[in-house]
């Protein structure tokens, strides 16, 4: 029930959430949670009881730091290049273990958000005024090509949090692949991803008692209502995620509770849902071992390491290219 056909974009929000939500069923992209407020809603969920992924990489880090350094350490010293490093927190261990074992290495965080780049220099600089820091904004996919120009010494690239489960296997393949191309040899990928285990685990720390996931699933309409001028009540609609324990995907949805027209001005398009129509808007992918083994091999790399936390909750990988 759209209005008139739209076909030129200022920017990928709007054509995004133009094809979305004309789609049927309906989806926007979970890389759109991350504007200033989704940044905070998601500092909070990492600091949730329910949200076990953080604290379990957190340990899985402290503990094996010094293995780390080892692992990583090179005669002239590495690149450490992190994509989507938010807030660094776990991060920020290696800086200090580094740093204060005198390891050579320059630290090379990208994230999509501005404003949290901004903050993590501006930590980094204060605690370690030494350490080479060069932050980079953009998606994993933009900054990519930039990577491979980074072939002076040896990278590491971090890939933390379990942030590539946003992406449906096909995509995470393709871009794994991309890093992989952007790989020598001897340059380590560093990924940490979030296991297959207890179903009601998985899904209660996408379902807090508080509410903040359901606030942090919300507020990507609230972002379109401010930057597109729309019109959406965030009360008529149910945050719902779910666990489907044969693919391992925990998908989330918000749920129209009622028959209700929605307006778009900056797109010029009015949305119908009906009544219990979903809007799909992210999806959280859980591994396995012989989930992690595929995707390395489709992507021509190998799994050289992993470490776990003390309840495998939780693992980080180490791959490099595979020798063919
Ligand atoms: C940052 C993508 C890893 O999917 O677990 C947290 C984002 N969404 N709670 C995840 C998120 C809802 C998170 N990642």
């Amino acid at each position: 029930m759209t209005t008139q056909e739209k076909t030129t974009f200022a920017t990928a929000f709007e054509k995004e959430v133009y094809e979305g939500l004309t789609a049927f069923p309906k989806y926007l992209s979970s890389k759109f949670f991350y504007d200033k407020k989704g940044d905070k809603l998601f500092q909070e969920i990492m600091a949730m009881p329910e949200y076990y992924l953080t604290g379990c990489e957190y340990d899985i880090i402290d503990s094996h730091k010094e293995e780390f350094a080892s692992i990583f350490s090179a005669d002239n010293g590495f690149d450490l290049i992190e994509l989507g490093a938010g807030d660094g927190k776990k991060t920020k261990l290696l800086l200090a273990h580094f740093m204060q074992h005198n390891v050579n290495f320059s630290y090379k965080p990208i994230d999509i958000s501005a404003d949290v780049l901004a903050e993590l220099k501006e930590s980094v600089n204060d605690t370690w005024p030494e350490l080479d820091i060069q932050t980079q904004q953009g998606t994993y996919v933009e900054v990519l090509d930039n990577i491979s120009t980074f072939n002076k010494r040896k990278k590491i690239i971090m890939l933390l949090g379990s942030n590539i489960g946003n992406l449906t296997h096909d995509l995470a393949v393709d871009f794994l692949k991309n890093i992989q191309e952007a790989m020598r040899e001897g340059d380590i990928l560093f990924m940490g991803l979030d296991q297959k285990k207890e179903p009601e685990r998985i899904l209660s720390a996408y379902k807090d008692s508080k509410g903040i996931t359901e606030a942090f699933n919300k507020n990507l309409l609230k972002r379109i209502n401010r930057e597109l001028d729309a019109n959406f009540d965030l009360d008529a609609f149910t945050h719902w995620p779910t666990y489907n324990p044969e693919t391992g995907t925990t998908k989330s949805f918000l749920v129209s509770q009622k028959e209700q027209l929605v307006n778009i001005k900056s797109l010029n398009l009015e949305i119908h849902l009906q009544a219990w129509e979903s809007i799909h808007t992210e999806i959280s992918q859980k591994y396995d071992d012989s989930i992690v083994y595929w995707l390395a091999k489709e992507a021509g790399l190998q799994v050289t390491d992993q470490f776990a936390d003390e309840n495998g909750y939780f693992k980080d990988y180490l791959f490099e290219k595979a020798s063919s």
